[in-house]
C-alpha cells in the first residue's frame, strides 16, 4: 500500500471548495507518457494553475502501474524545483469496477471516478458506494457519473446516450456520498463530437440541465467530460502533414468559459491533447524524413503540449494564478 500523501499529492476536496469559490474550473488532463506528464507539469507550474494528473484504465495498463507512482512523484518534485510546488492530484478516469479503484487507491492514486453511469440507476448507486467507502478510509475523493455521453466512455461502449436525468440527481448524491459529479449536457468523448463543415454551428450545451443540477444541489462540485475543442487549426496540420481526420468540431471555448464559471469545477481534456501532439510529430516527419532521434519528434511534441496546456488553463479554465501556498 502507497498513500498518495506519501507522493506529495492532495485529494481534490479542499481545491474544487476553491475553484467553487473563485469561478474557475480544475483542468483535469489525461496523459499515458512521460512527454504528456512533462507537459502538464510544467504548462501548469508556468500558470501557478493546481493541476489533476487523469490516467484511463487503458493508460495504467500502458504506462504500467509502478512505474505511475513513481512519475507522480516526479511531478510533483519536479514542480517544486521548477520554484512553484503547485497541488497536483492524481485521478483515476472512468473506473470501471471496485477492484480497479480498489487497486489505484492502494497504489497512490488521490482520487477516482468510478463511472456506473452505463448501469440501471440502483446498480450505479451500490457500486458508487461501495468505492466511496472504500476511499473514504483512505481520504481519498470519488466522482460518480450520471447521464451517458454520445460516443465511447472509456472502453464502455455508450451506445444509447442520454442528458443527466435531473429527478436522480439529489438521491445520487446523498446516497453514495460521492464527492464529484460528472453530468451529461450534450459533450461527447473524442475527436468527432460533431460532424460539421468549416464555419457551421454546432449545438449548444445544455446549460438548462446545468442550471437545474445546481438549483437541486446547490455548491456541489460538478464535473464535464468529452471538453475537447477539436481546434480546426490543429486538424487541418494534421491533414495538411499526411494525416486523415474528417469534418469534425468540438465544444466551442467561450462555453466551456461560461461553464468553468458555474457549478463545474473540473474538465476533463484528452482529445484536444493527443491532437496537437500528433500535429506536431507529423510536421517533423514530414519536414525532416531523415530524422529518427525521438527526442527530434517528441520533443516538438511537448512543446506544443506546453502551448496547448497553457492555453487552455489561462483562456478556458480560469486556473492560472490559483495556487494558493501556504503560509
Ligand atoms: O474519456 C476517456 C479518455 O479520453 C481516456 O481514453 O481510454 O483511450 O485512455 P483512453
Ligand atoms: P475529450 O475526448 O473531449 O478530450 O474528453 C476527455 C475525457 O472526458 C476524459 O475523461
Ligand atoms: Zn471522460
Amino acid at each position: 500500500m502507497v498513500h498518495y500523501r506519501e507522493l506529495g499529492l492532495v485529494n481534490t476536496r479542499e481545491l474544487f471548495r476553491q475553484a467553487m469559490a473563485g469561478g474557475y474550473a480544475l483542468p483535469a488532463f489525461n496523459f499515458n507518457n512521460l512527454e504528456q506528464l512533462q507537459a502538464i507539469v510544467t504548462a501548469a507550474v508556468d500558470t501557478r494553475s493546481p493541476v489533476i494528473l487523469q490516467v484511463s484504465k487503458g493508460a495504467r495498463q500502458y504506462a504500467n502501474q509502478i512505474l505511475l507512482q513513481y512519475l507522480a512523484k516526479g511531478a510533483v518534485n519536479m514542480a517544486q524545483e521548477m520554484g512553484c510546488a503547485i497541488p497536483i492530484v492524481l485521478h483515476l478516469d472512468h473506473g470501471d469496477s471496485f477492484a480497479l479503484a480498489r487497486s489505484c487507491i492502494e497504489t497512490g492514486f488521490s482520487s477516482v471516478m468510478i463511472d456506473g453511469s452505463h448501469l440501471a440507476y440502483e446498480d450505479n448507486v451500490n457500486l458508487t458506494k461501495q468505492v466511496v467507502m472504500f476511499a473514504h478510509g483512505h481520504d481519498v475523493t470519488v466522482e460518480g457519473e450520471l447521464g451517458v455521453l454520445a460516443g465511447i466512455e472509456d472502453e464502455v461502449a455508450a451506445e444509447r446516450s442520454h442528458y443527466t436525468r435531473l429527478e436522480e440527481v439529489e438521491d445520487f448524491v446523498g446516497r453514495t456520498g460521492v464527492g464529484s459529479l460528472a453530468i451529461s449536457i450534450g459533450t461527447s468523448h473524442g475527436a468527432y463530437k460533431f460532424k460539421v463543415k468549416a464555419g457551421e454551428d454546432v449545438p449548444p450545451l445544455r446549460f438548462d440541465i446545468l442550471e437545474e443540477v445546481e438549483r437541486r444541489i446547490p455548491g456541489f462540485p460538478i464535473v464535464l467530460h468529452g471538453a475537447s475543442s477539436v481546434p480546426r487549426n490543429i486538424v487541418e496540420e494534421i491533414n495538411r502533414y499526411g494525416g486523415k481526420l474528417e469534418d469534425t468540431a468540438g465544444i466551442p471555448e467561450e462555453q466551456l468559459r461560461r461553464a468553468a464559471k458555474s457549478a463545474v469545477c473540473k474538465i476533463n481534456i484528452d482529445s484536444d491533447g493527443r491532437l496537437a501532439l500528433t500535429a506536431a510529430i507529423r510536421k517533423v516527419f514530414a519536414e525532416h524524413p531523415e530524422e529518427f532521434d525521438p527526442r527530434k519528434y517528441l520533443g516538438p511534441g511537448r512543446d506544443a503540449l506546453v502551448e496547448l496546456y497553457k492555453h487552455k488553463i489561462t483562456h478556458v479554465l480560469g486556473s492560472a494564478g490559483k495556487v494558493v501556498l501556504p503560509g
